[in-house]
């Protein structure tokens, strides 16, 4: 594999990071993952300027992480990489940089951020859309700024790793009484016909496909409100869904025991799912 490491472009086994690059030490780096369907990358302005926005509210600079040069890297990824057919997707982590010693407080002026990025072939959830997912609840333990796409995963990891244990595709975090969103994803229910989410505040990521369901949903005539629900609420929902860029609107047919609506993936997943396909 061919991946970009800091301007230069080489094979995996050759990248190398510095052990005291604070994205090791302190998780100190935000991300994005891109689609990418027949060499187009997919809502590449969205993530863009997502990952401006992470970049600006953790104080990492750099005029070099404009829009432009970043499609320009993860296009050269697919290249690179012969992924200019079909699904693949693209990572790409900036992080605060290395310095030595290794100091809480930010390094001096002056530090280069790191930039890694790579590029995979990908497989859509073709076969659990179809069917629909179980997920599982869990208490939303992280900390108070959900929104900045940080590389600090550790709860999602002990909350997804939960989900795999349990059989689940999937767990949603819980604060408050409400649902806020999952390990990677938000999450949407049809509550009384109307289409609900969780606000786009500090306590969420503000999802690509959250944003593009949404505009979606409202343009062909659904009511949406953009109110946080309890779980109670969820547990009587008609339907609920997950969005993310890997998991497109992936149906959730069962929340812990309790099964949602049917039990078959709902009409409003559907038809959102449709609408929104990428091929
Ligand atoms: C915590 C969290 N919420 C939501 C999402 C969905 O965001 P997007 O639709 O931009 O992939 C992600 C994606 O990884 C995520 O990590």
């Amino acid at each position: 594999m061919i991946v970009h490491l800091n301007g230069r472009y080489l094979a995996d086994r050759d990248a190398s990071v510095s052990p005291f690059d604070r994205g090791f030490l302190f998780g100190d780096g935000v991300y994005e993952v891109v689609r990418a369907f027949d060499g187009e990358l997919i809502e590449a302005g969205r993530h863009w300027r997502r990952l401006e926005r992470s970049l600006r509210e953790v104080r990492i600079a750099g005029e070099k992480f404009a829009a432009e040069q970043m499609s320009e890297l993860a296009l050269r990824l697919l290249e690179e990489n012969g992924l200019k057919r079909g699904h693949a997707i693209v990572y790409l982590e900036i992080t605060r940089g290395s310095a030595t010693p290794r100091t809480h407080h930010f390094p001096p002026a002056g530090t280069a951020p790191t930039v890694f990025a790579y590029a995979t072939p990908f497989a859509p959830f073709d076969g659990q859309r179809i069917n629909g997912v179980p997920i599982i609840l869990a208490p939303d333990e992280r900390w108070g700024r959900c929104d900045i796409k940080s590389v600090n995963l550790l709860p999602n990891a002990m909350a997804k790793q939960a989900a795999v244990d349990a059989g689940a595709w999937e767990t949603v975090f819980v604060r408050g009484g409400v649902v806020t969103e999952g390990t990677s994803s938000n999450l949407f229910a049809v509550i009384g016909g109307v289409l609900r989410t969780h606000p786009a505040t500090h306590a969420i990521l503000g999802g690509v496909t959250r944003d593009v369901v949404l505009e979606t949903a409202r343009a062909s005539g659904l009511t949406v409100d953009e109110t946080a629900f309890t779980v109670a609420e969820l547990e009587t929902a008609e339907e609920a869904f997950l969005t993310s860029t890997t998991n497109d609107v992936m149906p959730v047919v069962r929340v812990d025991a309790t099964v949602i609506g049917s039990g078959e993936p709902g009409e409003i997943a559907r038809r959102l799912g449709t609408l929104t396909a990428h091929s």
